[in-house]
């Protein structure tokens, strides 16, 4: 790896890996299965605050439903490189959802403990499907033995930051994704 690409936040080094183009062709992929199994439907998408807000952009208008809403919820589980085990619901969700078709768009699944713990909140109040869209997915440290309905990349269980993803609020600006350099 070339020294000059590494990055460092916080002082952690972090190397390059997933370009943007890598990342704009998975999410082209995602919105087309997402276009072909709502078509005709006008699906509510659900962004997690606050890394999920670039791929949402880019996934909601990849699909083409124009038909579509997008709304917003907040919810909080890591501290600096690690989930801290506890899932803090931050901003909660303003609009009806009864009967709508919902698709949550997280940036991440690393323990799968939010991703639980908002479809549980989003079940209560009766929306007609609930589907879950996740630009990346740790399945080995899953402790819940959740999955996602929609995935973009699948990685090992390792620290990334950028495109929307943060190191404690900061290098979600970065438009390539960044792993943590192990050594
Ligand atoms: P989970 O509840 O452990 O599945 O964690 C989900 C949340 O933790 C995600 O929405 C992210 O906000 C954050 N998170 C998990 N892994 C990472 C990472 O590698 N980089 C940055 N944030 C992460
Ligand atoms: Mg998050």
């Amino acid at each position: 790896m070339q020294k000059e690409k590494q990055v460092i936040v916080d002082g952690l080094t972090f190397v390059p890996y997933l370009t943007r183009e890598q990342i704009a062709e998975q999410v082209e992929r995602v919105a087309t299965e997402i276009a072909k199994d709502y078509e005709g439907k006008a699906p509510i998408f659900l962004c997690v605050l606050t890394g999920a807000f670039v791929f949402a952009s880019d996934l909601m208008r990849a699909t083409g439903l124009n038909d579509s809403k997008i709304s917003f919820i907040r919810y909080k589980s890591y501290e600096g490189t690690s989930s801290t085990g506890t899932v803090k619901q931050i901003i909660g969700l303003t609009d009806d959802i009864e009967g709508r078709d919902v698709i949550i768009i997280e940036d991440i699944v690393d323990t799968g403990l939010t991703a639980c713990r908002m479809i549980e909140d989003l079940k209560k109040k009766n929306p007609s499907s609930v589907k879950f869209a996740t630009l990346l997915y740790k399945p080995v440290s899953s402790q819940t033995g959740f999955t996602p309905d929609y995935v973009a990349f699948t990685i090992p269980p390792k620290f990334i930051i950028g495109y929307g993803l943060d190191l404690d609020g900061k290098a979600r600006n970065m438009p390539d994704i960044y792993v943590i350099k192990e050594d």
